[in-house]
Protein backbone atom coordinates (compact mmCIF):
# COMPACT_ATOMS: atom_id res chain seq x y z
CA UNK A 1 0.00 0.00 0.00
CA UNK A 2 2.59 2.58 0.70
CA UNK A 3 4.56 1.79 -2.27
CA UNK A 4 1.03 2.71 -4.28
CA UNK A 5 0.55 5.56 -2.79
CA UNK A 6 3.79 6.83 -3.78
CA UNK A 7 3.69 5.74 -6.92
CA UNK A 8 -0.14 7.21 -7.39
CA UNK A 9 1.64 10.52 -5.95
CA UNK A 10 4.40 10.79 -8.30
CA UNK A 11 1.64 11.17 -11.13
CA UNK A 12 -0.93 13.29 -9.42
CA UNK A 13 -1.54 16.63 -10.74
CA UNK A 14 -3.66 18.61 -8.41
CA UNK A 15 -2.65 19.76 -4.70
CA UNK A 16 -5.06 18.81 -3.47
CA UNK A 17 -4.58 15.32 -4.42
CA UNK A 18 -0.97 15.10 -3.54
CA UNK A 19 -1.81 16.33 -0.55
CA UNK A 20 -4.54 13.87 0.52
CA UNK A 21 -2.06 11.17 -0.55
CA UNK A 22 0.65 12.56 1.80
CA UNK A 23 -1.83 12.54 4.57
CA UNK A 24 -2.68 8.70 3.40
CA UNK A 25 0.78 8.09 3.84
CA UNK A 26 1.65 9.93 7.28
CA UNK A 27 -1.10 7.91 8.31
CA UNK A 28 0.82 4.55 7.33
CA UNK A 29 3.93 5.47 8.31
CA UNK A 30 3.05 7.19 11.50
CA UNK A 31 -0.66 6.28 12.78
CA UNK A 32 -0.21 10.34 13.92
CA UNK A 33 -2.49 12.63 12.67
CA UNK A 34 -1.64 15.13 9.93
CA UNK A 35 -1.69 19.07 11.32
CA UNK A 36 -3.68 20.92 8.98
CA UNK A 37 -3.98 24.63 8.98
CA UNK A 38 -7.96 25.53 9.06
CA UNK A 39 -8.03 26.97 5.21
CA UNK A 40 -6.91 23.55 4.36
CA UNK A 41 -9.66 21.37 6.86
CA UNK A 42 -12.36 24.08 5.12
CA UNK A 43 -11.36 23.12 1.76
CA UNK A 44 -12.89 19.14 1.72
CA UNK A 45 -10.07 17.53 0.19
CA UNK A 46 -9.12 15.68 3.63
CA UNK A 47 -13.02 14.30 4.51
CA UNK A 48 -12.53 11.11 6.73
CA UNK A 49 -9.06 12.07 7.41
CA UNK A 50 -7.99 12.21 11.37
CA UNK A 51 -6.20 15.50 11.40
CA UNK A 52 -4.98 17.90 14.20
CA UNK A 53 -6.03 21.76 14.14
CA UNK A 54 -4.48 24.25 16.32
CA UNK A 55 -6.05 27.39 16.45
CA UNK A 56 -7.96 30.31 18.59
CA UNK A 57 -11.91 29.81 19.74
CA UNK A 58 -14.00 32.36 18.24
CA UNK A 59 -17.24 30.81 19.14
CA UNK A 60 -19.16 27.61 21.52
CA UNK A 61 -22.11 26.48 22.21
CA UNK A 62 -22.87 23.74 24.52
CA UNK A 63 -26.02 21.81 24.33
CA UNK A 64 -27.24 19.12 26.18
CA UNK A 65 -25.39 16.15 23.95
CA UNK A 66 -23.43 18.49 22.06
CA UNK A 67 -20.55 21.05 22.40
CA UNK A 68 -19.83 23.34 18.82
CA UNK A 69 -16.83 25.28 18.76
CA UNK A 70 -15.37 27.87 15.93
CA UNK A 71 -11.85 27.67 15.80
CA UNK A 72 -9.37 30.06 13.57
CA UNK A 73 -5.51 29.95 12.95
CA UNK A 74 -5.50 33.30 10.42
CA UNK A 75 -5.25 31.14 7.27
CA UNK A 76 -8.63 31.91 6.40
CA UNK A 77 -11.57 34.40 7.30
CA UNK A 78 -13.57 31.05 7.73
CA UNK A 79 -13.56 29.13 10.77
CA UNK A 80 -13.34 25.18 11.09
CA UNK A 81 -16.68 24.23 13.06
CA UNK A 82 -16.12 21.47 15.74
CA UNK A 83 -18.23 19.48 16.85
CA UNK A 84 -17.54 17.59 20.17
CA UNK A 85 -19.55 15.78 22.94
CA UNK A 86 -20.40 17.36 25.55
CA UNK A 87 -18.19 15.52 27.92
CA UNK A 88 -15.43 17.51 26.13
CA UNK A 89 -16.42 20.58 27.61
CA UNK A 90 -14.10 22.31 29.48
CA UNK A 91 -14.55 25.83 31.63
CA UNK A 92 -11.58 27.25 30.08
CA UNK A 93 -13.22 26.41 26.43
CA UNK A 94 -13.72 30.11 25.60
CA UNK A 95 -13.66 32.88 23.35
CA UNK A 96 -10.37 34.04 22.44
CA UNK A 97 -8.74 30.60 24.08
CA UNK A 98 -6.09 28.63 22.36
CA UNK A 99 -7.11 24.72 21.48
CA UNK A 100 -5.46 22.07 19.73
CA UNK A 101 -8.43 19.51 18.67
CA UNK A 102 -7.78 16.39 17.61
CA UNK A 103 -10.50 14.50 15.30
CA UNK A 104 -11.86 13.10 12.15
CA UNK A 105 -12.88 15.78 9.12
CA UNK A 106 -16.35 15.26 8.08
CA UNK A 107 -18.87 16.69 5.45
CA UNK A 108 -21.18 18.69 7.70
CA UNK A 109 -24.93 18.53 7.38
CA UNK A 110 -25.07 22.66 7.30
CA UNK A 111 -25.19 24.34 3.74
CA UNK A 112 -22.99 27.40 4.66
CA UNK A 113 -19.85 25.57 6.12
CA UNK A 114 -18.71 22.41 4.15
CA UNK A 115 -16.55 20.53 6.41
CA UNK A 116 -16.76 19.79 10.73
CA UNK A 117 -14.53 18.24 12.91
CA UNK A 118 -15.39 15.92 14.83
CA UNK A 119 -13.61 16.41 18.04
CA UNK A 120 -12.09 13.05 19.88
CA UNK A 121 -9.67 15.06 21.68
CA UNK A 122 -9.66 19.13 22.43
CA UNK A 123 -7.13 20.88 24.50
CA UNK A 124 -6.96 24.10 25.83
CA UNK A 125 -3.48 25.31 25.18
CA UNK A 126 -3.63 28.75 26.76
CA UNK A 127 -6.82 30.46 28.14
CA UNK A 128 -8.36 33.33 27.94
CA UNK A 129 -10.28 35.36 30.57
CA UNK A 130 -13.78 36.51 28.97
CA UNK A 131 -14.44 39.18 31.12
CA UNK A 132 -10.99 40.82 30.62
CA UNK A 133 -10.81 40.27 26.57
CA UNK A 134 -11.79 43.54 25.11
CA UNK A 135 -13.37 41.41 22.55
CA UNK A 136 -16.79 39.78 22.90
CA UNK A 137 -17.95 37.15 21.28
CA UNK A 138 -21.00 37.34 18.42
CA UNK A 139 -20.23 41.30 18.92
CA UNK A 140 -19.07 43.33 15.50
CA UNK A 141 -16.66 45.32 16.99
CA UNK A 142 -15.20 49.17 15.21
CA UNK A 143 -12.15 49.57 13.51
CA UNK A 144 -12.15 52.74 15.88
CA UNK A 145 -12.99 50.48 18.82
CA UNK A 146 -10.25 47.33 18.50
CA UNK A 147 -7.03 50.37 17.51
CA UNK A 148 -6.91 50.74 20.98
CA UNK A 149 -5.80 47.38 20.81
CA UNK A 150 -2.67 47.18 18.71
CA UNK A 151 -1.23 44.11 20.42
CA UNK A 152 -4.59 42.40 20.11
CA UNK A 153 -6.73 43.68 17.24
CA UNK A 154 -5.15 40.78 14.82
CA UNK A 155 -7.90 38.50 16.34
CA UNK A 156 -10.95 40.25 15.21
CA UNK A 157 -12.28 39.42 11.97
CA UNK A 158 -11.82 42.92 10.22
CA UNK A 159 -8.55 43.27 11.51
CA UNK A 160 -6.83 39.72 10.28
CA UNK A 161 -8.74 40.23 7.26
CA UNK A 162 -7.26 43.56 6.68
CA UNK A 163 -3.92 41.93 7.11
CA UNK A 164 -4.38 38.88 4.90
CA UNK A 165 -5.40 41.59 2.10
CA UNK A 166 -2.52 43.55 3.30
CA UNK A 167 0.28 40.56 2.01
CA UNK A 168 -1.09 40.01 -0.86
CA UNK A 169 -1.43 43.15 -1.86
CA UNK A 170 1.99 43.27 -1.09
CA UNK A 171 2.67 40.39 -3.32
CA UNK A 172 0.68 41.70 -6.13
CA UNK A 173 2.65 44.61 -6.29
CA UNK A 174 5.50 42.15 -6.49
CA UNK A 175 4.35 39.92 -9.26
CA UNK A 176 3.61 43.05 -10.99
CA UNK A 177 7.06 44.87 -11.07
CA UNK A 178 8.72 41.13 -11.74
CA UNK A 179 6.46 40.39 -15.07
CA UNK A 180 7.31 43.87 -16.14
CA UNK A 181 11.05 43.44 -16.40
CA UNK A 182 11.86 45.62 -12.98
CA UNK A 183 14.62 44.97 -10.58
CA UNK A 184 14.14 45.22 -7.14
CA UNK A 185 16.58 47.06 -5.22
CA UNK A 186 17.01 47.65 -1.56
CA UNK A 187 17.53 51.01 -0.87
CA UNK A 188 18.74 52.26 2.35
CA UNK A 189 16.65 52.94 5.42
CA UNK A 190 20.03 55.19 7.16
CA UNK A 191 20.17 57.79 4.36
CA UNK A 192 21.84 61.54 4.75
CA UNK A 193 20.03 63.10 1.81
CA UNK A 194 16.81 64.50 2.37
CA UNK A 195 15.10 64.26 -0.75
CA UNK A 196 11.95 66.03 -0.44
CA UNK A 197 13.49 68.84 0.94
CA UNK A 198 10.63 69.11 3.08
CA UNK A 199 12.96 68.98 6.56
CA UNK A 200 10.70 66.07 7.91
CA UNK A 201 13.58 64.08 9.03
CA UNK A 202 14.29 61.68 12.10
CA UNK A 203 18.09 61.92 12.99
CA UNK A 204 19.78 58.54 13.36
CA UNK A 205 22.55 58.83 15.99
CA UNK A 206 23.60 55.72 18.20
CA UNK A 207 22.27 55.79 22.10
CA UNK A 208 25.09 54.64 23.84
CA UNK A 209 28.38 57.32 24.22
CA UNK A 210 30.30 57.83 21.66
CA UNK A 211 33.83 58.96 20.92
CA UNK A 212 33.79 62.87 21.78
CA UNK A 213 36.10 63.76 19.04
CA UNK A 214 33.60 62.43 16.62
CA UNK A 215 30.62 64.83 16.24
CA UNK A 216 28.24 61.89 14.42
CA UNK A 217 28.12 58.58 14.30
CA UNK A 218 28.69 58.40 10.34
CA UNK A 219 31.04 60.85 8.80
CA UNK A 220 27.45 63.94 8.05
CA UNK A 221 24.11 63.89 10.03
CA UNK A 222 22.33 60.23 8.76
CA UNK A 223 18.46 60.32 8.72
CA UNK A 224 15.69 58.22 8.39
CA UNK A 225 14.61 57.81 4.75
CA UNK A 226 11.86 59.66 3.53
CA UNK A 227 11.80 58.50 0.17
CA UNK A 228 14.42 55.94 -1.75
CA UNK A 229 13.78 57.64 -5.13
CA UNK A 230 17.42 59.19 -5.31
CA UNK A 231 19.08 55.60 -4.70
CA UNK A 232 16.83 54.27 -7.10
CA UNK A 233 18.02 56.89 -9.58
CA UNK A 234 21.70 55.79 -9.56
CA UNK A 235 20.33 52.32 -9.92
CA UNK A 236 18.28 52.86 -12.97
CA UNK A 237 21.33 54.09 -14.67
CA UNK A 238 22.23 51.00 -15.10
CA UNK A 239 19.12 48.63 -14.90
CA UNK A 240 16.51 50.89 -17.01
CA UNK A 241 13.38 49.95 -14.78
CA UNK A 242 13.77 49.03 -10.59
CA UNK A 243 11.63 49.49 -8.01
CA UNK A 244 11.66 49.76 -4.18
CA UNK A 245 9.49 48.80 -1.42
CA UNK A 246 10.20 49.24 2.21
CA UNK A 247 9.37 51.69 5.11
CA UNK A 248 9.60 55.12 4.88
CA UNK A 249 9.57 57.67 7.80
CA UNK A 250 8.42 61.71 8.11
CA UNK A 251 8.33 62.88 11.20
CA UNK A 252 5.33 65.29 10.15
CA UNK A 253 3.26 66.76 13.03
CA UNK A 254 0.27 65.77 11.02
CA UNK A 255 -2.83 63.67 12.93
CA UNK A 256 -4.60 63.30 9.75
CA UNK A 257 -6.33 60.17 8.57
CA UNK A 258 -3.74 59.81 5.81
CA UNK A 259 -0.52 60.31 7.20
CA UNK A 260 1.89 58.21 9.39
CA UNK A 261 5.09 59.03 10.79
CA UNK A 262 6.27 55.36 9.29
CA UNK A 263 4.78 54.18 6.30
CA UNK A 264 5.54 51.78 3.20
CA UNK A 265 5.67 53.48 0.30
CA UNK A 266 6.83 51.41 -3.56
CA UNK A 267 8.59 53.35 -5.67
CA UNK A 268 9.53 53.02 -9.16
CA UNK A 269 11.97 54.50 -11.56
CA UNK A 270 12.05 54.35 -15.42
CA UNK A 271 15.11 55.40 -17.80
CA UNK A 272 14.41 56.00 -21.38
CA UNK A 273 11.60 58.20 -20.75
CA UNK A 274 10.29 60.01 -23.31
CA UNK A 275 6.74 61.88 -21.31
CA UNK A 276 4.95 61.68 -18.34
CA UNK A 277 2.89 58.85 -20.03
CA UNK A 278 5.39 56.78 -20.02
CA UNK A 279 5.26 57.06 -15.94
CA UNK A 280 1.10 57.48 -15.69
CA UNK A 281 1.06 54.48 -17.72
CA UNK A 282 3.66 52.28 -15.18
CA UNK A 283 1.37 53.89 -12.06
CA UNK A 284 -2.41 52.77 -13.68
CA UNK A 285 -0.51 49.80 -14.87
CA UNK A 286 0.27 48.88 -11.33
CA UNK A 287 -2.69 49.99 -9.40
CA UNK A 288 -5.16 47.98 -11.91
CA UNK A 289 -3.28 44.83 -11.81
CA UNK A 290 -2.73 45.09 -7.90
CA UNK A 291 -6.30 45.75 -7.41
CA UNK A 292 -7.41 42.76 -9.75
CA UNK A 293 -5.03 40.76 -7.98
CA UNK A 294 -6.21 41.11 -4.35
CA UNK A 295 -10.23 41.18 -5.32
CA UNK A 296 -9.30 37.42 -7.21
CA UNK A 297 -7.42 36.23 -4.18
CA UNK A 298 -8.92 37.63 -1.18
CA UNK A 299 -12.63 37.55 -1.98
CA UNK A 300 -14.00 36.59 1.31
CA UNK A 301 -12.04 39.33 3.16
CA UNK A 302 -12.60 41.92 0.86
CA UNK A 303 -16.45 41.08 1.05
CA UNK A 304 -16.00 41.37 4.68
CA UNK A 305 -15.10 44.96 4.57
CA UNK A 306 -17.30 45.81 1.42
CA UNK A 307 -20.65 44.67 3.56
CA UNK A 308 -19.77 45.27 6.66
CA UNK A 309 -17.03 48.02 7.40
CA UNK A 310 -17.33 50.15 4.68
CA UNK A 311 -20.39 49.28 3.12
CA UNK A 312 -21.30 49.72 -0.57
CA UNK A 313 -17.53 50.49 -1.52
CA UNK A 314 -17.33 47.87 -4.19
CA UNK A 315 -19.59 49.85 -6.01
CA UNK A 316 -16.81 52.67 -6.27
CA UNK A 317 -13.46 50.22 -6.63
CA UNK A 318 -15.45 48.36 -9.71
CA UNK A 319 -16.01 51.62 -11.17
CA UNK A 320 -12.33 53.03 -10.96
CA UNK A 321 -11.66 49.58 -12.73
CA UNK A 322 -13.69 50.48 -15.96
CA UNK A 323 -12.48 53.28 -16.89
CA UNK A 324 -9.24 54.76 -17.87
CA UNK A 325 -7.79 57.02 -15.47
CA UNK A 326 -8.35 60.79 -17.11
CA UNK A 327 -5.29 63.54 -17.00
CA UNK A 328 -5.56 66.71 -16.21
CA UNK A 329 -3.03 69.43 -16.08
CA UNK A 330 -2.40 71.62 -12.95
CA UNK A 331 -3.77 74.91 -14.72
CA UNK A 332 -6.80 73.12 -15.71
CA UNK A 333 -7.06 71.96 -11.80
CA UNK A 334 -7.17 75.18 -10.60
CA UNK A 335 -9.85 76.56 -13.19
CA UNK A 336 -12.26 74.10 -11.99
CA UNK A 337 -11.41 74.69 -8.61
CA UNK A 338 -12.47 78.45 -9.19
CA UNK A 339 -15.10 77.47 -11.43
CA UNK A 340 -16.84 75.32 -8.48
CA UNK A 341 -19.69 76.83 -5.90
CA UNK A 342 -17.67 74.66 -3.04
CA UNK A 343 -16.57 76.73 -0.26
CA UNK A 344 -12.51 75.47 0.28
CA UNK A 345 -10.59 76.64 3.43
CA UNK A 346 -7.25 77.06 1.43
CA UNK A 347 -6.77 79.26 -1.21
CA UNK A 348 -7.39 78.22 -5.08
CA UNK A 349 -5.13 80.52 -6.65
CA UNK A 350 -2.91 79.22 -9.33
CA UNK A 351 0.74 78.38 -7.55
CA UNK A 352 -0.72 77.42 -3.92
CA UNK A 353 -0.25 73.82 -3.41
CA UNK A 354 -3.46 71.65 -3.61
CA UNK A 355 -4.74 70.68 -0.66
CA UNK A 356 -6.46 67.19 0.66
CA UNK A 357 -9.77 69.17 0.12
CA UNK A 358 -9.19 70.54 -3.08
CA UNK A 359 -8.12 66.55 -4.35
CA UNK A 360 -11.21 65.34 -3.05
CA UNK A 361 -13.25 68.20 -4.96
CA UNK A 362 -11.29 66.84 -8.38
CA UNK A 363 -11.70 63.22 -8.16
CA UNK A 364 -15.51 63.76 -7.18
CA UNK A 365 -15.54 66.27 -10.47
CA UNK A 366 -14.16 63.37 -12.51
CA UNK A 367 -16.59 60.87 -11.64
CA UNK A 368 -15.12 59.64 -8.54
CA UNK A 369 -12.76 58.10 -10.09
CA UNK A 370 -8.56 58.34 -9.52
CA UNK A 371 -7.45 61.28 -12.25
CA UNK A 372 -4.18 62.24 -12.63
CA UNK A 373 -2.93 66.00 -12.40
CA UNK A 374 0.34 67.13 -14.25
CA UNK A 375 2.80 69.87 -14.82
CA UNK A 376 2.59 71.99 -11.26
CA UNK A 377 4.26 74.88 -10.70
CA UNK A 378 7.92 74.42 -10.94
CA UNK A 379 8.44 76.30 -7.31
CA UNK A 380 6.46 73.42 -5.41
CA UNK A 381 8.33 71.11 -6.72
CA UNK A 382 12.02 69.48 -5.24
CA UNK A 383 15.29 70.52 -7.32
CA UNK A 384 15.19 66.85 -9.33
CA UNK A 385 11.77 67.56 -11.06
CA UNK A 386 12.23 68.64 -14.55
CA UNK A 387 12.04 72.23 -15.54
CA UNK A 388 9.16 72.26 -18.41
CA UNK A 389 10.59 75.93 -19.35
CA UNK A 390 7.20 77.21 -20.24
CA UNK A 391 6.23 80.53 -20.75
CA UNK A 392 4.44 82.96 -18.78
CA UNK A 393 3.08 79.86 -15.87
CA UNK A 394 6.41 77.81 -15.60
CA UNK A 395 5.67 74.52 -14.43
CA UNK A 396 7.64 70.88 -13.72
CA UNK A 397 6.64 67.77 -15.06
CA UNK A 398 5.42 66.71 -12.28
CA UNK A 399 2.49 63.88 -11.42
CA UNK A 400 0.36 63.60 -8.73
CA UNK A 401 -2.72 60.40 -8.88
CA UNK A 402 -5.56 61.85 -6.82
CA UNK A 403 -8.07 58.65 -5.71
CA UNK A 404 -11.21 58.93 -4.40
CA UNK A 405 -11.65 59.31 -0.81
CA UNK A 406 -7.56 59.72 0.26
CA UNK A 407 -6.92 62.52 -2.66
CA UNK A 408 -2.86 62.16 -3.38
CA UNK A 409 -2.22 58.33 -3.84
CA UNK A 410 1.20 58.77 -5.71
CA UNK A 411 3.26 61.21 -6.33
CA UNK A 412 6.55 61.33 -9.07
CA UNK A 413 7.99 63.51 -11.74
CA UNK A 414 9.98 63.33 -14.83
CA UNK A 415 14.02 64.02 -13.33
CA UNK A 416 16.13 66.52 -14.42
CA UNK A 417 18.72 65.15 -16.60
CA UNK A 418 20.09 67.96 -17.58
CA UNK A 419 23.45 68.38 -16.25
CA UNK A 420 23.27 72.85 -16.74
CA UNK A 421 19.82 72.93 -15.51
CA UNK A 422 20.16 70.45 -11.99
CA UNK A 423 23.39 72.37 -11.38
CA UNK A 424 22.02 75.61 -11.47
CA UNK A 425 19.22 74.80 -9.26
CA UNK A 426 21.34 72.78 -6.89
CA UNK A 427 23.57 75.77 -6.56
CA UNK A 428 20.71 78.28 -6.21
CA UNK A 429 19.80 76.61 -3.27
CA UNK A 430 23.29 76.10 -1.81
CA UNK A 431 23.07 72.02 -2.10
CA UNK A 432 25.51 71.75 -5.16
CA UNK A 433 28.13 69.97 -2.48
CA UNK A 434 25.80 67.71 -0.96
CA UNK A 435 24.57 66.58 -4.56
CA UNK A 436 27.96 66.26 -6.09
CA UNK A 437 27.60 62.40 -6.54
CA UNK A 438 23.89 63.04 -7.93
CA UNK A 439 25.27 65.51 -10.08
CA UNK A 440 27.62 62.92 -11.63
CA UNK A 441 24.81 60.71 -12.75
CA UNK A 442 24.09 63.69 -15.18
CA UNK A 443 27.81 64.07 -16.44
CA UNK A 444 28.40 60.02 -17.03
CA UNK A 445 25.72 58.47 -19.42
CA UNK A 446 22.61 60.66 -18.40
CA UNK A 447 19.24 59.86 -20.05
CA UNK A 448 16.01 61.05 -19.70
CA UNK A 449 13.83 58.73 -16.62
CA UNK A 450 11.36 59.61 -14.42
CA UNK A 451 9.89 57.43 -11.31
CA UNK A 452 7.04 58.00 -8.70
CA UNK A 453 5.95 56.59 -5.50
CA UNK A 454 2.95 54.80 -4.06
CA UNK A 455 1.78 55.32 -0.68
CA UNK A 456 0.91 51.61 0.38
CA UNK A 457 -1.48 51.96 3.29
CA UNK A 458 -3.05 54.76 1.24
CA UNK A 459 -3.55 52.27 -1.31
CA UNK A 460 -5.34 50.07 0.82
CA UNK A 461 -7.31 53.20 1.92
CA UNK A 462 -8.36 53.15 -1.39
CA UNK A 463 -9.82 49.76 -2.39
CA UNK A 464 -11.09 48.68 1.13
CA UNK A 465 -12.66 52.44 1.87
CA UNK A 466 -10.83 52.82 5.08
CA UNK A 467 -11.42 56.35 6.41
CA UNK A 468 -8.46 56.22 9.07
CA UNK A 469 -4.61 55.15 7.99
CA UNK A 470 -3.86 53.90 11.13
CA UNK A 471 -6.61 50.92 10.34
CA UNK A 472 -4.54 49.55 7.37
CA UNK A 473 -1.14 49.40 9.39
CA UNK A 474 -0.16 46.67 12.20
CA UNK A 475 1.13 48.96 14.25
CA UNK A 476 0.66 52.34 13.05
CA UNK A 477 3.23 55.16 14.22
CA UNK A 478 2.01 58.93 14.46
CA UNK A 479 3.22 61.73 16.65
CA UNK A 480 2.60 61.18 20.52
CA UNK A 481 1.31 57.45 19.24
CA UNK A 482 2.09 55.52 22.08
CA UNK A 483 5.30 52.49 20.61
CA UNK A 484 4.82 48.83 21.48
O1 LIG B 1 4.59 62.60 -2.92
P1 LIG B 1 5.74 62.04 -2.14
O2 LIG B 1 6.30 62.88 -1.07
O3 LIG B 1 6.82 61.66 -3.22
C1 LIG B 1 8.07 61.25 -2.97
O4 LIG B 1 8.54 60.99 -1.88
C2 LIG B 1 8.85 60.96 -4.23
N1 LIG B 1 10.27 61.09 -3.92
C3 LIG B 1 8.51 59.58 -4.72
C4 LIG B 1 9.22 59.22 -5.99
O5 LIG B 1 9.08 59.91 -6.97
N2 LIG B 1 9.97 58.14 -5.99
O6 LIG B 1 5.30 60.64 -1.51
C5 LIG B 1 4.80 59.61 -2.32
C6 LIG B 1 3.51 59.05 -1.73
C7 LIG B 1 2.41 60.09 -1.54
O7 LIG B 1 1.72 60.30 -2.74
C8 LIG B 1 1.56 59.44 -0.47
O8 LIG B 1 0.68 58.47 -1.01
C9 LIG B 1 2.59 58.72 0.38
O9 LIG B 1 3.77 58.58 -0.40
N3 LIG B 1 2.90 59.49 1.59
C10 LIG B 1 2.48 59.17 2.82
N4 LIG B 1 1.73 58.14 3.26
C11 LIG B 1 1.48 58.07 4.59
N5 LIG B 1 1.96 58.95 5.49
C12 LIG B 1 2.73 59.99 5.11
N6 LIG B 1 3.23 60.83 6.02
C13 LIG B 1 3.02 60.13 3.72
N7 LIG B 1 3.74 61.02 2.99
C14 LIG B 1 3.65 60.60 1.71
MG1 LIG C 1 3.48 64.37 -2.92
Amino acid sequence: MFRAAVKTLSVATTTSVSRGILLSIRHYCKKTPAKLRVSEAVSGADLGAKVKVQGWVRSVRAQKANLFLHVNDGSSLLSLQVVASSELNDPLLTFGSAVEVTGTLRKSPHQNQPVELEAQQIHVVGECNPVDFPFKIKERHGLEYIRQFPHLRCRTNAFSSLLRIRSEAATAVHSYFKENGFVQIHTPVITSNDCEGAGELFQVEPSGPQNEEEENFFSVPAFLTVSGQLHLEVMSGAFSRVYTFGPTFRAENSQSRRHLAEFYMVEAEVSFTQSLEDLTKVMEDMFRSATEHVLAHCAEDVDLFHKHVTPGHRVTVEAMLKKRFPAITYSEAIDILNRSSEKFAFPTDWGCDLQTEHEKYLVKHCGNIPVFVTDYPYDLKPFYARDNQDHPEHTAAAVDLLVPGVGELCGGSLREERLDLLRARLEEAGLEDTYSWYLDLRRFGSVPHGGFGLGFERYLQCILGVDNIKDVIPFPRFSHSCLL
